[in-house]
């Protein structure tokens, strides 16, 4: 089974931004946790991060055909995307939304996932874990 990780704007500087809020591992910390799970669960994962809305609907294009669920973090697009849900609609694959961060208890803006109802479940706040745990739920989807 082979997953997609895409991240959206800003994830490729965790670790040094805002620490408090999203922690200190760094994006290649991330992605190497993941890469763990993956292995535990014998799931093969690859990764994309982008800074630029259209290139994250360019990414769940592609993936179309190549992979069988994507992991979704798509940061601040999350709040203002039309563009991503409608391309997770579009290619049907089954997909975890994340965040790090509790986005239902922080600013007002952040309550509202547009790309939320075009994803299966939403794990918000759990930290990395939340990635393990949309792992987890995708295996078990597919099997
Ligand atoms: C985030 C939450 C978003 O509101 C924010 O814009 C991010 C990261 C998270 O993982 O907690 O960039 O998606």
């Amino acid at each position: 089974m082979k997953f997609l990780v895409i991240h959206g704007p800003n994830m490729n500087l965790l670790g040094l931004r805002e620490p408090d809020i999203y922690g200190k591992t760094t994006y290649e910390e991330l992605l190497e946790m993941i890469r763990g799970w993956a292995r535990d669960l014998d799931l093969e994962v690859a990764f994309f991060q982008s800074n630029h809305e259209g290139a994250l609907v360019d990414a769940i294009q592609e993936a179309y055909g190549n992979y069988e669920g994507i992991i979704l973090n798509p940061a601040a697009y999350t709040h203002t995307s039309i563009a991503i849900p409608d391309a997770l609609r579009a290619v049907g694959i089954p997909t975890v939304e994340v965040h790090l961060s509790d986005i239902g208890s922080r600013e007002p803006y952040r309550r509202i996932s547009y790309t939320a109802p075009a994803c299966e479940i939403t794990y918000s706040g759990l930290g990395p874990e939340g990635y393990k745990k949309g792992l987890e739920f995708l295996k078990k989807r597919q099997a």
